[in-house]
């Protein structure tokens, strides 16, 4: 088996989050995270997805919030940063918490039938996150993504340079690589967020596995 390409700098990055994990959940900061925790559980919810996997989980806000509010049959919580996974094992003991790359997933094909990320996709090798994530899913399956996201992607550094951390797609970028990896889309649209972050636009994208 190849190893899945992932962003230049991803291995740094996730070692960041571990550094300031004992900070995330500050009510201040989970002010700018909770509104795509609200969008992804009602496209959870409207799907009726029973098997989930929450992608870069961090310290399993999300995760935790879909266990209790959905009961899924089983919910996975997914990262790298062993510092964000730490906090989400004292979360919960009921959310399955996996250390692995969102590119490189530990579920056979067809596994799930919800893949969602949250505030992390700008972080990933993203095409081929989305080919992992339509990998793992059955038919029908649904995939929810949100990310910080540009109008303009002209003027950035473009998406596979190796060495940029991170790239915040425009909405025409997320289509072509969900329809790259192989979904319909069907829903994507901006996530309002509080005031004081008008700088930060958020994105949400879903799909469907055909
Ligand atoms: C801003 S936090 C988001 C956490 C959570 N999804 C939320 O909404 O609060 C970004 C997370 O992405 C994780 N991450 C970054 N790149 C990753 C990758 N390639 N695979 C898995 N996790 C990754 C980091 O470790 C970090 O926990």
């Amino acid at each position: 088996m190849t190893a899945p390409q992932r962003r230049g700098l991803n291995n740094a990055v996730t070692r960041l989050w571990s550094l300031v994990s004992p900070a995330y959940d500050l009510p201040f900061l989970q002010r700018v995270y909770r509104p795509p925790h609200d969008e992804v559980i009602a496209q959870l919810r409207a799907h009726k997805s029973r098997k989930i996997a929450d992608i870069a989980c961090g310290t399993g806000i999300l995760s935790d919030r879909i266990e209790r509010e959905l009961h899924p049959e089983a919910i996975y919580g997914v990262d790298m940063s062993e510092g964000m996974l730490n906090q989400a094992r004292a979360r919960s003991t009921r959310v399955q918490w996996i250390r692995c790359p969102a590119e490189q997933l530990p579920f056979d094909d067809g596994a799930l039938d919800a893949v969602v990320t949250t505030s992390a996709f700008h972080f990933f090798h993203q095409s081929e996150a989305l080919r992992e994530f339509h990998r793992v899913l059955v038919p029908g399956g649904l995939v929810a993504v949100t990310a910080l996201s540009t109008q303009r992607p002209l003027l950035q550094i473009p998406a596979a340079n190796r060495w940029k951390p991170q790239h915040n797609a425009s909405p025409t970028e997320m289509r072509a690589w969900f329809e790259g990896a192989g979904f319909a889309v069907t829903d994507q649209r901006r996530i309002p967020r509080p005031p004081w972050t008008w700088l930060i636009s958020d994105l949400i994208t879903v799909g469907t596995k055909g």
